[in-house]
């Protein structure tokens, strides 16, 4: 089974991007899970304009974003929360990818993660982003998980320092690759 997981942030010392490394080092030992980990970078691409559509085509960024989703058995994304909803970056490359027949979303198991330095830690974020991706055909876990406080949780390794939180993300993971595999008809 094969994950593709990125931090939806371009910020070189982003709390998500710290949060993904810690959730790929946990798939990475899961037996079977083979980990994309993805820079948000590869995927850079200009706001959605129809002309530029019309014109071009889809952007470089986009294709690369739609190849990777399309090798991809499942999605874990980190995201960031900006003013109590999904970032414009994700949600412009979502609307890019969704231009493409069939949508590369269609059918794929997502999980939903996010880190904020505030107290809510970007849950308002993941609920927001379950709105387009369900609507294109994603199946987003129900089950999330937000870290608040994360510019304090992290260790000088990158490892989350709370024991509890890393078993919290553990076990997530965990029952999140066992739905990928049911959904797949994995045995
Ligand atoms: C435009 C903007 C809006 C933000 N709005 C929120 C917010 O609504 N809730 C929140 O918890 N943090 C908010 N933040 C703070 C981000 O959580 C913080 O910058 C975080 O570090 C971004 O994620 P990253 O570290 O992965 O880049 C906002 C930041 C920016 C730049």
């Amino acid at each position: 089974m094969r994950i593709l997981a990125f931090a939806a942030s371009l910020r070189a010392a982003s709390f998500n991007r710290k949060l993904i490394k810690q959730a790929v080092t946990i798939l990475r030992v899961a037996p079977g899970v083979e980990v994309d980990l993805a820079d948000f970078h590869e995927f850079e691409m200009p706001m959605y304009d129809g002309d530029l559509e019309a014109r071009d085509g889809i952007p470089a960024g986009g294709r690369e974003f739609i190849r990777r989703i399309q090798e991809a058995d499942g999605l874990v994304i980190a995201t960031p929360e900006y003013n109590g909803c999904i970032p414009g970056t994700l949600k412009n490359a979502i609307d890019w990818a969704s231009r493409t027949d069939p949508i590369p979303f269609e059918g794929k198991p997502i999980l939903l993660i996010g880190a904020s330095p505030g107290g809510l830690g970007a849950v308002r974020s993941l609920w927001h982003s379950r709105v387009p991706l369900e609507t294109i055909g994603a199946h987003v876990y129900p089950e999330m998980m937000g870290l608040p406080r994360a510019h304090q949780a992290f260790d000088d390794n990158g490892s989350l320092q709370d024991a509890n939180l890393l078993s919290r993300l553990q076990r997530l993971l965990l029952s999140y690759i066992d739905f990928v595999r049911k959904l797949h008809g994995y045995s």
